[in-house]
């Protein structure tokens, strides 16, 4: 399929862009500097804190900050699909106390059988999704301007 682009100069902290490429859902998401600055203390309750799995994302976005899987910072690109049966996780882009999980720092969590991902789409240990969210291949053709594919 053909490249999607993106203007993400409107996309404020917490905010989430949808949009589909080969028939999958990407979502492009502007994080907070505390969910930033959370991420780093899950690693201990993720299956594959650092990405080894390289199926998971282009190797560009372990550059840096492997934690945060993105290109820039604050922007995280996911395909959108769970890794266990392809349902379609729910975004909690606050931290906030979640009943299912006290240690919840935000993340997406899956309904059809309850796997939990962080911010960066990292996995939690104990569920059923084997593995971390697809980051899709993308680059900046600016500033503003993400070019999925
Ligand atoms: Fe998401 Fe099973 S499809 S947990």
């Amino acid at each position: 399929g053909a490249p999607v682009t993106a203007d993400i100069s409107a996309l404020q902290e917490g905010q989430r862009l949808v949009l589909e490429w080969r028939g999958q859902p990407i979502w492009i998401v502007k994080r907070s500097k505390a969910i930033l600055d959370a991420l780093p203390t899950l690693d201990s309750h993720l299956r594959d804190p650092m990405s080894e799995n390289p199926e998971q994302q282009p190797a560009y976005v372990l550059e840096g900050n492997p934690e945060l899987r993105s290109i820039k910072p604050d922007v995280s690109v996911l395909v959108g699909l769970c890794t266990h049966l392809g349902c379609s996780p729910e975004m909690k882009a606050e931290i906030r106390p979640e009943p299912f999980d006290p240690e919840w720092k935000g993340g997406y969590f899956c309904p059809c059988h309850k796997s939990r991902f962080d911010m960066a789409g990292r996995v939690f240990q104990g569920v059923p999704a084997p593995t971390n969210l697809v980051v899709p291949p993308h680059h900046y053709a600016d500033d503003n301007t993400i070019v999925i594919g």
